[in-house]
């Protein structure tokens, strides 16, 4: 059931304040994270995990991306994504002391399922991250994170992802507070924006219309640039995901610091290049970084759409169209700004006259190798 919206994934994108919420919920106590999953593993073993290797495909590994940043940060073990279906045939370096922790929202994508399998018969501890209640992926793990997401019906994952990003979000908080390398200021301020994340995530949900304009005359563009640096970067990755497999137009997302590496020699007049713009209060040189990236692709005839942070008006002058979403820290700009490139996506599909929920030549779930 639609639910009154024109697609399943109109309704996915708008339900993501409570997709995030519902993941949230009885995880985080009294302002810390405990998540009993994880604690059923043994405290011993989180501590001596020495490195963390994320498997996934598609926007599950754009997800992984955005957590490795997090992780990293909170719990101070080396992480890194791998794509499922590349990871066991690079003779994967494992120990007793890696922690392998898989994304899948179905938990039947057989390419995750085989690494997972792979990495149990070596030992491995392994954790899924899961949308779907008792699929194959968390049963065959040691635990499972569910993420409460609800059925995700589209083929186009959304609600989905930010509740991935939730779920890695909060063991990266877990595992910080068992290792001892989580301070007590930032367990406190990422458990206030976890709490605070659904209200701005409904906010976020509220650029519909403007972006539904956006689209309306950009219905023929047949290339679209996405550049994003730091959590930016995979947040670009994934919105250029979206419009390849709704939209069926050739899109990129890049390093916004890659772009003199090569990519800049694809700016012609025209090009419209999205820019994820990272928060000047809480990430200046960061900001300034994207902002002379802007500079750079205008000066050479790009078409701007930044997302930036409310109040950020030093793009103003460089950008042909603006969207503004609420205030949050670094880390969880992705899950906000992700929200636009999803209706981006959507609404130049359907004013192709495509079908937004079922497009050319894909399953929701891929469960062959
Ligand atoms: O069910 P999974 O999360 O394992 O699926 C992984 C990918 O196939 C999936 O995210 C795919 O990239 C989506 N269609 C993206 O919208």
């Amino acid at each position: 059931d639609k639910g009154g919206w024109s697609s399943f994934m109109a309704k996915e994108i708008t339900e993501q304040p409570e997709a995030v919420a519902n993941t949230v919920r009885g995880r985080l106590v009294d302002g810390h994270v405990e998540i009993p999953e994880l604690t059923a593993l043994g405290d011993d073993l989180l501590r001596e995990i020495d490195r963390i290797v994320i498997i996934a495909c598609g926007t599950a590994s754009y997800a992984g991306m955005i957590g490795t940043y997090a992780i990293e940060q909170w719990a101070r073990v080396p992480v890194e994504v791998q794509l499922s279906h590349e990871f066991r045939y690079r003779d994967p370096v494992l120990s007793d002391r890696t922690l392998l922790i898989s994304v899948s929202q179905s938990g039947e994508t057989m390419d995750t399922l085989m690494a997972v399998k792979y990495a149990i018969e070596r030992g491995v501890t392994t954790v899924s991250v899961c949308n779907t209640q008792s699929a194959t992926i968390p049963r065959e793990s040691d635990a499972a994170v569910y993420t409460h997401a609800g059925p995700e019906v589209a083929v186009a994952s959304t609600k989905a992802f930010v509740a991935q990003i939730t779920a890695l979000y909060l063991i990266g908080l877990h595992l910080g507070r068992v290792r001892g390398t989580l301070s007590g200021d930032d367990a406190r301020r990422a458990a206030e924006q976890l709490e605070e994340l659904p209200g701005l995530l409904g906010e976020a949900v509220d650029t519909h219309d403007q972006i539904a304009q956006l689209a309306h005359w950009m219905a023929d563009t047949r290339s679209v640039l996405f550049l994003g640096r730091h959590v930016g970067y995979p947040t670009a990755l994934e919105g250029a995901l979206k419009l390849k497999e709704i939209a069926y137009i050739h899109a990129e997302g890049f390093a916004a610091g890659e772009l003199k590496h090569g990519p800049i020699a694809l700016i012609d007049h025209g090009q419209p290049v999205f820019v994820l713009v990272p928060s000047p209060r809480t990430s200046p040189l960061m900001h300034s970084k994207v902002v002379s990236n802007i500079q750079e692709i205008r000066a050479r005839g790009a078409r701007v759409i930044a997302i930036v942070e409310k109040g950020d008006t030093s793009v103003l002058p460089f950008a042909d169209d603006v969207i503004r979403l609420p205030l949050t820290d670094v880390l969880f700009e992705p899950l906000l700004q992700v929200i636009p490139l999803q209706w981006f996506a959507l609404e130049l599909s359907a004013a192709k006259g495509l079908d937004v929920d079922q497009p050319r030549n894909l399953a929701k779930s891929v469960t062959v190798e």
